[in-house]
């Protein structure tokens, strides 16, 4: 059987080092803690079962969810390899309340924001999970790290990306430069280059939303939905409906196969339910360097000032004509709204 698996990540970003505008080598160094800190969860997540590491922790987050053992694992993993990487001055994550500033790394030059584990309420039954994570360099490293470090818009990532805990393990992100994927070869654990260069289809047969709450979506997005049902074979519809509840899982089968994902606001959550610097933010990211497009309904991802750490914004994203599909609804209706 050909094998594919010549290209490790390591070898990769040597190769590519001169895109990053990185000469000293401190992403790639970031890179290690991140794969290394992958390994590890991908580790507990494998034998989970086995082990008393399902189910809750007993604790709330500042968001008030409830966190899972795993959450709190993958939390403390994460920051753990990032503290220690060398480059990272500040690491955000959706589980912890506030920014944690690495001591002694006051003048380093990056901040990570990472969502630990994504999919949470998915651990328990054995569907795949990931890790989301972001990397932003820091305005002025001469200065003591601060919260100013932290709310940067995400058009100034710098590097962007998700491990999937699936039916196989990935490293998918990007740096700018189109997006790669990795897949894990549990034998010599190493991440090998399984999908070079991944460009999102510019339509797709794929809309992705929690669909139980569509009587308290807005207007615009119960009249797309509807439209998504609607016989129509030049435009393949109706469309198939696909969601798993992990924002990862949902993202990378659109990724590959081309489809629209949405978490629009609702009645509950007015600002949608995903948060921006942990999971709107390098999904954005890499939607568009795998040219297909993120939105919150009102300006695109990665223009949106954060003003908390914790912000949430609703989300549209994936295929670019898909997307373009849903703005015209919902920009359709702020015309009428704004004539009336
Ligand atoms: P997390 O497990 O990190 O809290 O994220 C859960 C998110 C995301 O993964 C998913 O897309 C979304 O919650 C699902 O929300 P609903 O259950 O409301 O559909
Ligand atoms: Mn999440
Ligand atoms: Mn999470």
């Amino acid at each position: 059987m050909p094998y594919s698996g010549l290209i490790t990540l390591e070898q990769f970003i040597v190769d590519q080092q001169s895109l990053y505008k990185d000469a000293g080598g401190s992403l790639s160094k970031i890179f290690r803690s991140l794969e290394l800190a992958a390994k590890m969860v991908n580790r507990d997540v494998r034998k989970a079962g086995l082990v008393d590491i399902l189910g809750n922790q007993g604790s709330t987050n500042v968001q008030g969810e409830e966190q899972k053992k795993l959450d709190v694992i993958a939390n403390d993993i994460f920051i753990q390899a990032l503290s220690r990487s060398g480059e990272v001055s500040v690491v955000l994550s959706e589980e912890n309340d506030d920014a944690y500033f690495v001591p002694g790394a006051e003048n380093e030059k990056y901040v990570v924001a990472i969502d630990p584990l994504d999919g949470s309420s998915n651990i328990d039954v054995n569907a795949s999970i990931g890790t989301i994570f972001s990397i932003y360099r820091r305005p002025n490293p001469q200065r003591d790290a601060s919260t100013e470090d932290c709310l940067q818009k995400g058009k100034h990532q710098v590097a962007a990306g998700y491990f999937i805990y699936g039916s196989s393990t990935m490293l998918v992100y990007t740096t700018g430069v189109g997006v790669n994927g990795f897949t894990l070869d549990d034998n010599i654990q190493e991440f090998c280059l399984s999908h070079p260069n991944i460009e999102i289809p510019e339509d797709g047969k794929i809309y992705s939303v929690n669909e139980g709450n569509l009587a308290s979506f807005p207007e615009p997005y119960q009249q797309y939905l509807a439209y998504c049902k609607e016989k129509d074979k030049a435009t393949f519809r109706p469309y198939s409906a696909r969601y798993i509840g992990s924002l990862i899982a949902d993202f990378h089968r659109n990724l590959l196969k081309g489809g629209v994902f949405l978490y629009p606001p609702t009645q509950s959550a007015p600002k949608g339910k995903l948060r921006l610097m942990y999971e709107c933010n390098p999904m954005a990211f890499l939607v568009e360097q795998a040219g297909g497009a993120a939105h919150t309904g009102e300006e695109r991802i990665l223009q949106v000032a954060p003003s908390e750490l914790h912000q949430r914004v609703p989300v549209i994203m994936g295929s670019k004509n898909m997307v373009q599909k849903v703005l015209e609804f919902v920009e359709q209706s702020s015309l009428t709204t704004a004539n009336l």
